[in-house]
This record gives structure tokens, sequence and C-alpha cells, in this order.
């Protein structure tokens, strides 16, 4: 039996394509013989979901009240009953199929109050390590090959539970010195959780994600941030592509898409060559 790989996306930012990274990194993981779970975390608008076009089917669910258990669940303090309770079909029922191989447990209203309530937990370790006790109790036993967290764009109990569980942190910026000094910012928080609490959090991947040919910027903060992050860099940049909005916007990844443009040829490959990489680094 081999260990479930795990990672997440995080920024303290929104809109760099942490979303989109997760959905094709996903998909491309699957294409490379792997068994792909996403987790969403990132909140109610259930992004990944909607990228996945299977965002109706769940809002159903959702309004029929037969959401229960969900993603939002499994962190309350009444978990472990629930659970016990249900047998393996709590888990079962909140796992979605995406219709392009991974599978998917989406976001869920209930996780917008999480933060305030995981607050009222006064012992740190224990605030932030109830979602790293749910995989390694529920989602391991599953068998997949490699669980994909996708993380809400803001510094709270809720992303820290997510890199607590996921380890290995995958980081898509944009070329710009805002971005850059965000991801100082990640950096020095990844070394101050391991420190703290003895887990082993790594930055996985930088990626640079929507560059422009047309101009020489993301060049530049390319080498810069080789220099900062040896080793840590994406092979492959990924272009900006309306072919990636369109996709999301019609519930696909771009391998589902038959958008047959330069860049969105080049932003196939480069999510491709981008998970080879990251089974290699994990
Ligand atoms: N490489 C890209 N080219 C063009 N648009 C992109 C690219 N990556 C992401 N986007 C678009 O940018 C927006 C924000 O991306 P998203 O993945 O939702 O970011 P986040 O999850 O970090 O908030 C979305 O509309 C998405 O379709
Ligand atoms: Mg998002």
């Amino acid at each position: 039996m081999t260990e479930t790989l795990r990672a997440a996306t995080f920024l303290d930012k929104g809109g760099t394509g942490k979303t989109t990274t997760v959905a094709h990194l996903g998909v491309a993981l699957d294409r490379l013989g792997r068994d792909v779970l996403l987790i969403d975390l990132a909140g109610k608008q259930a992004d990944l979901a909607k990228n996945f076009g299977v965002w109706d089917e769940y809002r159903e669910r959702i309004e029929e009240e037969d959401d229960w258990p969900n993603i939002s669940t499994v962190f309350r303090e009444q978990w472990g009953r629930i659970a016990g309770k249900l047998g393996d079909e709590a888990v079962e029922n909140m796992i979605f199929e995406t219709g392009e191989g991974p599978d998917l447990i989406p976001a869920h209203p209930g996780l917008d109050g999480l933060d305030t309530e995981l607050n009222e937990i006064e012992e740190t370790e224990r605030r932030y390590s109830r979602l790293d006790e749910f995989v390694d109790e529920y989602i391991e036993p599953l068998d997949y090959d490699f669980v994909f967290f996708d993380l809400p764009g803001s510094t709270n109990n809720v992303s820290y539970n997510g890199l607590w569980a996921a380890r290995n942190v995958v980081v898509p910026v944009e070329a710009g010195p805002f971005e850059a000094r965000q991801a100082g910012r990640l950096r020095d928080d990844v070394r101050r959780i391991s420190d703290t609490f003895e887990v082993d959090l790594s930055l996985a991947m930088l990626i640079l994600n929507k560059t422009d040919s047309r101009t020489r910027l993301s060049e530049e903060f390319t080498e810069e941030y080789e220099d900062e992050y040896p080793n840590v860099v994406a092979p492959a940049q990924v272009p900006r592509s309306q072919a990636v909005r369109n996709a999301a916007n019609d519930g696909e990844t771009l391998f589902a898409s038959n958008a047959a443009t330069g860049t969105a040829e080049r932003a196939r490959e480069a999510f491709m060559e981008n998970a080879e990489e990251l089974l290699e680094r994990l």
C-alpha cells in the first residue's frame, strides 16, 4: 500500500489561480494514472464545483438540506459521533464525480462561520489539526493516490487546517512586486508553522500563472523568483489564456475543452509538465 500524497494551493490573495491550478493539476494527475480527490475549503462560492460543472447538482442537494454531513461538519466536535453512526457513508456521501477523472468534495456554506468557531478552541495545536485528523482517519483508507486541497485566499483557521493537513504548498503567483512580497510572507508563515508545531510543511512549488509573452515582466520576475526560491519555481509557466476563463465558465477544464489556440495548448502542456514535476518533488 502506498501513502496518499497531499498538497494544497495557497496564497493570501484572491484571483491568482488557486482554484484553476487545483482543477487542472488534478486532471493532469489523473491523466498520469493517479487516483485523485480534490477537497474544496475555499468557501461558499464552491468554485471547484462550478469549475467542473457540478454546481447545479450540488446546489440542489444543499437546498434540499440533504447536505449533511459535509466538509464543514468534519471540523466539528461531534464529527466522531456522526461518523460513528453513519459508518462509511459519512464520507462517501460527500464525494462527487467531476466527470474529468478526479473526485471532489465540494465546499459548503457551513465553512463560512468555521474560522470564528475554530477560534474558540484555545489550544492552537488542536485548532489547526482537525482536518489532518479527518484525512488520516477517513480519507487515507479510501486509497486515493493524491489529495489536493483548495484553500481560502486568506490566512485564517481554515487555511491553517488545510496547510497542516496537506503539508505541501503549491503557490500560483502572478508576476509582480506585490505578489513577490506575498510569496515571501507565505514562506515565512510556512517556516513559522513548521517550527512552532513541528510539522513538516514545505513550499513544494511556485507556479507563475497568467504570464504574458508579449511583455518582459514575467521573465524578470521568473529570474527574481528563481533566485529567491531555488528549486521551488515550477518548470513551466502557465500563460494567460482566454481559453482558461472560457472553460471555467463552461464548467470544465482546458483538458475537456476543445480550445485550440496557442496559449490554450501551452497552458495544457504547462499543467501536465508541472503535475509530473510535483509527483517527483513529493
Ligand atoms: N492562466 C490563466 N489565464 C487566464 N485566466 C486565468 C488563468 N488562470 C486563472 N484564470 C482566471 O482568473 C480568475 C481567478 O482564478 P481562480 O483560479 O479562481 O483564482 P483563485 O482561486 O486564486 O481566487 C478566474 O476567472 C480564472 O478563470
Ligand atoms: Mg479560488
